[in-house]
């Protein structure tokens, strides 16, 4: 039963058609001059003062302040932004997102890497534990830090059970498969239940009621709110004490506010947007980034085990690590990793029970 068929369906949908681009416009930097504003060069944030925004022409300190409290505090955080991501923090238009874009990744000297700097910048990737000594082996040691791992699967496959298992195995020490740190966890459907997190704990040998204060939820209602936390994110990220960040379910609430033909591409859009920002804070804060996307497995089909995700296949390749997590009997989990950059594919059998991810 190793190597049943799983037929991914490649990304089929549209192409999303760029937004019109606006002429470049105001910047007035006169709005709003909150007077006292400048104290900021002197303020402790450590940094060389070459870091401040305002060293990108264009970005008056008016929009600097915005892009600030959104969360961008570096050249770094805008070289590596979505030009609508930008547009939409700071309120300007997307022509002008991607200029001032341009010139930050000028700043930074981004382009071209040669590949001993990439090996330096993989050192320091983490690897965080499933719980499970064979899900472990799977994905070459853990979930790797800066890097987006997908688990799609059919309803009750084990997708938010993992979320849950890792957002208390983060906390754990290196040594022990942890990144000693905490975990931010985005809802969206509603099922993270602190009494698992409590099981989950005691099973590991860590503090129930400490485990529960390291993890941080928020529920998202629309998409819209999903989006938000994720950038919102970064403000913790940035306090250092969190290396992961799931977001349960990455797709559903796109799924259930796009569902006609015409808003696939919108939808699309959005999601590419969301995921960017996933993929920004994975990579600049050395974080871990788990999503769930639901699938529902076809009835019709006789032959292996093909899936159909609900509403078309919308996350292409833009998760790092895919896995498809199918169940078994008797609370067998079966995950099976699909298109890694740098591990085989292959598959793991482990179980959920009462103390959670376990080996089977
Ligand atoms: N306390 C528990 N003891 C044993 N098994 C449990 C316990 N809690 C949950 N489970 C198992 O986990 C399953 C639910 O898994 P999970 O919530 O991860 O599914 P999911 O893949 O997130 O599904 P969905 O797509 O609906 O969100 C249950 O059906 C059950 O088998
Ligand atoms: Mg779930």
């Amino acid at each position: 039963m190793t190597e049943e068929e799983t037929q991914i369906e490649e990304n089929t949908e549209e192409k999303v058609e760029e937004a019109p681009e606006e002429e470049a416009e105001e910047t007035t930097e006169t709005e709003e001059t909150t007077e006292t504003e400048d104290t900021e060069t002197i303020d402790d944030d450590d940094e060389e003062e070459e870091d401040g925004l305002e060293v990108l022409t264009g970005i008056g300190p008016a929009t600097a302040k915005k892009l600030e409290e959104a969360g961008y505090k570096d050249v770094k955080a805008i070289a590596t932004c979505a030009p609508g991501d930008l547009s939409d923090a700071a309120d300007i238009s997307e022509a002008k997102a991607k200029k001032i874009i341009g010139i930050a990744k000028e700043k930074c000297d981004m382009g071209f890497e040669t590949a001993d700097v990439l090996m330096e910048k993989r050192k320091v990737i983490g690897r965080l534990t499933t719980n499970s000594d064979e899900f472990n082996k799977l994905l070459g040691g853990g979930l790797e830090t800066q890097s987006i791992t997908e688990a799609f699967g059919e309803f009750g496959s084990g997708k938010s059970q993992i979320g849950m298992q890792l957002a208390v195995n983060v906390q754990l020490p290196l040594d022990k498969g942890g990144l000693d740190a905490g975990a931010l966890y985005i809802d969206s459907e509603h099922t993270f239940r602190p009494e698992r997190v409590i099981q989950m704990a005691e099973t590991i040998g860590l503090d129930p009621q400490e485990a529960l204060k390291r993890i941080k939820v928020a529920r998202a209602y629309s998409s819209d709110d999903q989006m938000l936390m994720a950038e919102e994110a970064e403000k913790y990220l940035r306090e250092g004490d969190i290396k992961l960040v799931i977001v349960d379910s990455l797709t559903a609430l796109f799924r259930s506010e796009y569902v006609g033909r015409g808003t696939l591409a919108t939808r699309q859009q959005k999601l590419n947007r969301h995921l960017s920002t996933l993929h920004r804070l994975a990579d600049l804060y050395n974080c871990v980034v788990y999503v769930t996307n639901q699938v529902m497995s076809k009835p019709d089909m006789f032959f292996g085990d093909p899936t159909k995700p609900i509403g078309g296949h919308i996350l292409g390749h833009s998760a790092t690590f895919r896995l498809y997590l199918r169940k078994s009997k008797a609370g067998k989990r079966i995950a099976r990793l699909i298109d890694s950059p740098n591990l085989p594919e292959g598959e793991a059998i482990f179980k959920v029970s009462e103390k959670g991810v376990v080996d089977n």
